[in-house]
Parts: structure tokens; C-alpha cells; sequence
């Protein structure tokens, strides 16, 4: 119960990694509040999380919308009583999507978190925030026969993630800690052209060193030591948890 009396808001919690990353937590005693666009994905997570004992919330939400985010964190407040952990998780990927979307969501929706999350937590005296980068933010991508790699705007939010954690983790220390976590691969539903693809599948398990996709309960544990006290230290930093896709 590492984060007992803890609540915790999680964007994009209705799939994949934010969806594993509200279970953890869950079970780790904080009350989390999830946010999605995604509405019966979301309440389907909220009756799994009471089932197993746990408090949970969920709010229908776009984090591409500045009010949508303040609503969120305000909610949360009012919901449990408090907000100690905001994981900005909520993401966009893949073809079809196009330059504003890309950044309107994965890059202004961090944005917008941390912006109204923080004064929030320095209120309280403390709290964490977590960002959920990528491997593209750290470098790009040749992915075979894939023009652009991961996609420009992709790669341009990601990035934008990472300096967006470091001047947060300036403004909000010493009372909060803003830090982030780049996957690498991760088999969700974000990534299913790529598992669903031989080819591409084969590419990421051959280029991996650790030979595989990530399980996105592997990156919910990087969040869990992010958002308890195990980290205390640790601001303004980076977590890789990308199986050695960038140690070469
Ligand atoms: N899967 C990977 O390999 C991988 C690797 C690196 C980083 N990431 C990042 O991890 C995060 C989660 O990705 P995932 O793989 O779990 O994807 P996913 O598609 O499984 O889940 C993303 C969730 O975000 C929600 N969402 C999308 N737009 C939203 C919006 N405007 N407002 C609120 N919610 C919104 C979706 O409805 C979905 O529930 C993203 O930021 C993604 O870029 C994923």
C-alpha cells in the first residue's frame, strides 16, 4: 500500500498504459480519479478498480481543451478531498491524425495539466507529477517502409514533453516533483498497427535488445516508483523504460 490516503488523477486511463497505471495505483491504496474520452471504457474501469476493493472515478474529459483539464483537476479535489499525484498520460499516435491534433493533445493536453495541476499541489504542500513521454522523445525513428518515423508532430510532442517536465519540475520544487517516463514499445492499442503488422512486429522485436513489447503493467510500476516516496530525490528527470531500444 504504497500510496495509501493518496488520490491520484490519471489522463487517458480508460486503455493501455494510463489503464494499467490506475489499477497499480488502485491497488496501492490511492483513490484515482481517471479521465478519458473514452466514456463506458472508462466507467468499466471504475467497477473493475471498486470490485477489487478499491475508490475510484471517472470524468468524461478531453485534455486537448484548457477548461476540460482545469474541470479535472478541480473535480478530483472535490471528488476525494484532495490531489497528491497527476499522471498525464493521455495520448495520440498513428496515421490519420494530423499535425494540431497530435500536439494539441500529447503536447498542450501536458501542458495544460501541469499548468493548473501545480499551483493546486504547491497549495497542499507538496505532490507529483508525472509526464508520459516516449522513445520519441529522445530520439527519432527509421521504422521500415514508415516515412517520418514515429510521425513529426509525435516526435515534436514528445520532446516538448520532456522540456515541459524539466522547467515544471523548476517551477514547482521544492514542494512538487514533476518528472517523466519514456516506454519504448508497448503492446496497447495505440501500438496494434505495429504488433498487428508482421513485419513491423519483427522489426521491434529484433531491435529491442530485451526482444519484446513491453506489458503496460512494466510501465505502471516505473509510474508507481515515481509517485511514491521511493523517488523523493528525483525531479526534472527522465525514466527510460524502453527494454535498451535507445542504448545504441
Ligand atoms: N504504446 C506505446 O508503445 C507507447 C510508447 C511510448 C509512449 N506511449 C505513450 O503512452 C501514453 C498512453 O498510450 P497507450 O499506448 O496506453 O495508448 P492507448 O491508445 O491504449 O490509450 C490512450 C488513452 O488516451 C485516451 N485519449 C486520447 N485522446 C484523449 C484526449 N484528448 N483526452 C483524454 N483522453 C484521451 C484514449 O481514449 C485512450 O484511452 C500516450 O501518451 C502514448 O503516447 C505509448
Amino acid at each position: 500500500m504504497r500510496l495509501a490516503g493518496k488520490v491520484a488523477l490519471v489522463t487517458g486511463a480508460a486503455s493501455g498504459i494510463g489503464r494499467a497505471i490506475s489499477r497499480l495505483f488502485a491497488q496501492e491504496g490511492a483513490a484515482v480519479v481517471a479521465a478519458d474520452v473514452k466514456a463506458s471504457e472508462g466507467e468499466e474501469l471504475i467497477k473493475e478498480i471498486e470490485r477489487g476493493g478499491g475508490r475510484a472515478t471517472f470524468i468524461l474529459a478531453d485534455v486537448s481543451r484548457e477548461d476540460d483539464v482545469k474541470g479535472i483537476i478541480a473535480r478530483a479535489k472535490e471528488s476525494f478531498g484532495r490531489l497528491d499525484i497527476v499522471v498525464n498520460n493521455a495520448g495520440i499516435g498513428g496515421p490519420g491524425y494530423t499535425w494540431e491534433q497530435v500536439i494539441a493533445v500529447n503536447l498542450s493536453g501536458v501542458y495544460y495539466g501541469c499548468l493548473h495541476a501545480l499551483p493546486l499541489l504547491r497549495e497542499q504542500g507538496g505532490g507529483v507529477i508525472i509526464n508520459i513521454s516516449s522513445i520519441a522523445g529522445l530520439t527519432g525513428a527509421r521504422i521500415p517502409q514508415v516515412v517520418g518515423g514515429y510521425g513529426h508532430a509525435y516526435i515534436a510532442a514528445k520532446h516538448g514533453v520532456i522540456g515541459l517536465t524539466r522547467q515544471f519540475a523548476l517551477d514547482g520544487a521544492p514542494e512538487v516533483r514533476v518528472n517523466a517516463i519514456c516506454p519504448g514499445w508497448v503492446e496497447t492499442p495505440l501500438t496494434r498497427l505495429v504488433w498487428e503488422t508482421p513485419p513491423l512486429r519483427d522489426w521491434v522485436i529484433q531491435t529491442t535488445p530485451l526482444g519484446r513489447f513491453a506489458r503496460p503493467e512494466e510501465i505502471a510500476k516505473g509510474a508507481l516508483f515515481l509517485a511514491s516516496d521511493d523517488s523523493s530525490f528525483m525531479t526534472g528527470a527522465i525514466l527510460v523504460l524502453d527494454g535498451g531500444w535507445t542504448a545504441y
